[in-house]
């Protein structure tokens, strides 16, 4: 695996970076940081407000042999190890929502932006885009249309950003390797007693469409489990939201 870290003062976005990087010029496990994003990016071209030394805007590219099929646990994966890394570090349990969100108490702390190149069926070129919350400036707040928190909030002593991106690295390495060997399954656990809909009645909104039901977590390929009229039905990523209800 590839230990270059390329940091950046200020970026478009950092997933845009290894993007553009692909096929030659990048290498797997090849991670990017910025201080500030120009164009940081949520899922489906939202923004993603990215103020300069506050927060974690990290990618990582990665190579899947299995080909897309196999990408769309990537979100879960990297979402169970950013929560291993925020546990290790400062002992918090974050929840996770299905598929790219990380919360706490609720309130949204960080998003996971995966996004692919190749043909079906054939090896595909992966970034995995973190974007963390640390400590959010008084001025870009009200930027932000959803609510927010920041993990300084909720942790006392001052938050090495350095030392988190690395344990971050760390654990999603981890996580990397053990989805390659083993795949979700060996994961479901972790991802269930993490689920912030666990058990819960949800509401899934697939543009003007909302379906209800309730949450009984994902599935070994990374889909969410919807039950509706004591039917279980797997549904597969896409142009989804997840709510509470
Ligand atoms: P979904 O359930 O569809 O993922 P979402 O509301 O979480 O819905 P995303 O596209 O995942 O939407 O995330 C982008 C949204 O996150 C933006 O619409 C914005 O409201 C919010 N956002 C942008 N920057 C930040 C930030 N730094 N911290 C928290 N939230 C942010
Ligand atoms: C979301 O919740 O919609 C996902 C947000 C992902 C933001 C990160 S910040 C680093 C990387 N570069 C981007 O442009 N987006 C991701």
């Amino acid at each position: 695996l590839d230990t270059k870290v390329d940091v950046h003062f200020t970026i478009d976005s950092t997933n845009s970076y290894l993007l553009r990087r692909i096929p030659n010029q990048v290498k797997v496990g090849q991670v990017c940081i910025a201080e500030s994003q120009q164009a940081g990016r949520g899922r489906r071209g939202r923004q993603w407000v990215s103020p300069f030394g506050s927060h974690i805007y990290m990618s990582m590219y990665w190579h899947l042999e299995q080909g897309m099929s196999a990408a769309m646990g990537l979100s879960m994966v990297t979402a169970l190890a950013v929560s291993d890394a925020i546990h290790c570090l400062y002992n918090i349990d974050v929840e996770l929502k299905w598929p790219n969100d990380i919360y706490i108490n609720g309130v949204k702390l960080a998003g996971i932006l995966i996004e692919l190149e190749g043909q079906a069926m054939e090896p595909c070129h992966c970034i995995i885009g973190i974007g963390l919350n640390v400590k959010m400036p008084m001025d870009v707040a009200e930027d932000i249309t959803q609510p927010w928190t920041d993990l300084q909030s909720h942790v006392k002593e001052p938050i090495d950003r350095n030392e988190l991106v690395a344990v971050i690295i760390n654990c999603l390495r981890n996580r990397l390797r053990q989805h390659a060997t083993e795949g979700m399954n060996a994961m479901l656990n972790d991802w269930h007693q993490r689920d912030v809909f666990m058990n819960k009645p949800v509401k899934l909104i697939t543009g003007e469409k909302q379906t209800l039901g309730t949450c009984r977590g994902i599935n070994s390929q990374g889909a969410l489990l919807l039950e509706q009229d004591g039917q279980i039905k797997p549904i597969y990523g896409g142009e989804v939201s997840l709510r509470g209800v």
